[in-house]
């Protein structure tokens, strides 16, 4: 299927996968792109060196096109943006704020800049400065989200800018595919479906949790402060409530999560670790490769569109 993603991207099937913090490493991304999507290194909160290791050893492991998601609020936001550049990624999707500062150095390397949205006034903001595309994210989303729904946001952002729009939240299979091209998206990017994919590196008990999970099992934290994040319900999602509910500052609360989806991810601490999917997770019923759930996808959404 084409569309000016797949040709803005050179990439096979108009599929992302998120750049999911402890999650998208580099098993994962180059699996997805060895499967004809655009796999992506998460660089959360890693230290540039981290971040250049894991483009290497994608590398080594496919030849196809790989991005790499810069968190812009991570202390080394800076040093991973001319890591991405000096390394020789062609694609980058930002979270966490606006690249304004990194546009001019990324433009220059040829770089195709994506940004995360979740309103409008961002999709606008960040055609204004020259991005190539949008990825606009719905709150159904796993992680940190907005405040608007996937079936809101897209259609509103599409009217609203030029440049073509990755939807992003609450897809799961091809009828999300097919929904949210009928709502003007160009390219999906799903981050839950691959996190129970067979080359996740994500602890057995993580994956198994997804995939356990009903459609009401996630609970968003964080919204007293201005930070809310989706993730399932757990005795860390409780503890979390509780003491929102107490007025706790948010230096309070952060401390508490700290490290804890590191903890999920890697231990399989699914109790007291931070267990973040989003509501799609009552959908996900097994494990596969990422080819396997490529292939089944686009099947069913080309199907489904008439193409
Ligand atoms: C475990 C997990 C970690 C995530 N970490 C990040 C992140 O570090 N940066 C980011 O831009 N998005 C992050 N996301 C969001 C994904 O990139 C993606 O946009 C989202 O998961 C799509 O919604 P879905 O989960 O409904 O498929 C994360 C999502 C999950 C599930």
């Amino acid at each position: 299927m084409k569309t000016r993603i797949t040709e803005l991207l050179g990439i096979e099937h108009p599929i992302i996968q998120g750049g999911m913090a402890w999650v998208a490493e580099h098993h994962l991304a180059a699996a997805v792109s060895e499967a004809g999507g655009l796999g992506l290194i998460g660089g959360a909160n890693a230290p540039a060196e981290v971040v250049r290791e894991e483009i290497r050893k994608a590398k080594a492991l496919t030849n196809k096109p790989i991005g790499v998601n810069v968190m812009l609020l991570s202390p080394h936001a800076a040093e991973v943006a001319k890591v991405v550049v000096e390394e020789g990624i062609k694609v980058v999707t930002t979270g966490a704020g606006t690249p304004e500062k990194y546009m001019d150095m990324w433009k220059a390397a040829g770089i195709k800049v994506i940004p995360v949205v979740a309103s409008v006034a961002l999709a606008k903001r960040m055609e204004r400065y020259g991005a190539d595309a949008i990825v606009a994210e719905g709150c159904e989303s796993g992680g940190h989200i907005g405040e608007q729904t996937t079936m809101t946001l897209v259609p509103q952002v599409a009217d609203a800018v030029s440049i073509p729009v990755i939807a992003a939240g609450g897809i799961g299979d091809g009828r999300g595919i097919a929904a949210v091209f009928m709502l003007g998206a160009e390219a999906v990017q799903l981050g839950t479906r691959f996190v129970v994919s067979k080359e996740s590196i994500v602890h057995e008990n993580y994956k198994q949790r997804i995939i356990k999970a009903k459609d009401i099992d996630s609970a968003v934290t964080g919204r007293t402060h201005g930070h809310p994040v989706r993730s399932l319900r757990n005795q860390m999602t409780r503890e979390y409530a509780r003491l929102e509910q107490e007025g706790k500052s948010f230096e309070e609360l952060e401390y508490i999560t700290l490290g804890t989806l590191r903890k999920a991810v890697q231990e399989g601490d699914i109790t007291n670790g931070t267990v973040m999917a989003g509501q799609i997770a009552g959908m996900i019923e097994k494990e596969q490769t990422c080819k396997e759930m490529i292939e089944e996808m686009m099947e069913q959404a080309e199907t489904l569109l008439g193409r």
